[in-house]
């Protein structure tokens, strides 16, 4: 059993991570296909009350506003929501920004017509009841669209040098790649009234050169820069920064305009059941 103490600390950890070890407002833009993608695949009609779970500075709440959407924004880390806050009236649209918990979603059951998440709910450590969440806010007959990076991918292979050099997650919190494992996500959806569709799809992040873009994701990115704090601690920075730039050397699909390093994820879609019609 998880105690309060032990959710509380990983919370702290994870916002930590995600506000201030890098720059995710620099990060987010290179994610933005993939927000495209999920509305795409959403296909709201306008006025849907959608949720965005984990929405970091705002990217599929931003692309579903422009789409016509009532979106509501939820996520753990206040100086991201900010960030989505100035991008939102930048851009002139109305969304509702809720700091909040995957795991403890504050809405009432069936509040949502849709839920999405990219990147995001495979963070909160706890699948099954992140899951659980997400299919309660949702109303019967609405859809969840979830997009995660797969296991054997670009990002889950960066989540393996990441174990070589930070200390072991604690057991309970679930490798957030898993997500990404389509027999892991039809475990979680098991006991609940949902049709599962998935589709693999990848992300190239495309740069000049793989070095500009080891360059770039040492400065910006906040796995990165904890990989190579994590190592400099161990004596091991060179090694760390070698595996990271072979493994995007491995992923790079790119051509003589630059390089594109294919991230591979799992788009999940699972549609809830309408309540059956009283006679
Ligand atoms: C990789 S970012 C993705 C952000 C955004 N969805 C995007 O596409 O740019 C992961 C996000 O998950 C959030 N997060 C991590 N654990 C969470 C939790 N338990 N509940 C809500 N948000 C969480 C982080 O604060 C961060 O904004």
């Amino acid at each position: 059993m998880t105690t309060r103490d032990e959710l509380d600390a990983f919370c702290a950890a994870q916002r930590a991570l995600w506000g201030s070890a890098g720059d995710y407002a620099a990060i987010a833009p290179h994610l933005e296909p993939v927000a495209d993608a999920l509305v795409e695949r959403l296909a709201p009609s306008p006025g849907a009350e959608v949720l965005d779970v984990a929405t970091g500075t705002g990217n599929a709440a931003l692309a579903l506003a422009r789409a016509g959407v009532r979106v509501t924004a939820l996520d753990l880390t206040p100086a991201l929501l900010e960030q989505g806050r100035c991008r939102a009236a930048a851009d002139g649209v109305d969304i509702d920004w809720v700091e909040g918990d995957a795991e403890v979603l504050p809405f009432a059951a069936a509040t949502f017509d849709a839920v999405v998440s990219v990147f995001g709910v495979m963070f909160a450590p706890r699948h099954a009841v992140a899951c659980a969440e997400l299919v309660r806010v949702c109303r019967p007959g609405g859809r969840i669209v979830v997009a995660a990076w797969t296991p054997e991918g670009y990002a889950g292979r960066m989540a393996s040098i990441a174990s070589r050099h930070l200390p072991a997650r604690p057991r309970w919190a679930l490798a957030p790649t898993s997500w990404g494992d389509e027999e892991h996500v039809r475990r979680l959806f098991a006991p609940h009234p949902v049709e599962l569709g998935f589709e693999r799809r990848r992300l190239d992040y495309c740069f000049p050169s793989v070095e500009g873009f080891q360059a770039f994701m040492e400065h910006h990115s906040a796995v990165y820069v904890l990989i190579l704090h994590g190592a400099r601690e161990q004596g091991r920075e060179d090694e760390a920064r070698q595996a990271m730039l072979a493994l995007a050397h491995e992923h790079d699909r790119g051509d003589e305009r630059g390089a594109a390093i294919g991230a591979d994820y799992l788009l999940i879609t699972a549609a809830l059941q309408p309540t059956e019609r009283q006679p």
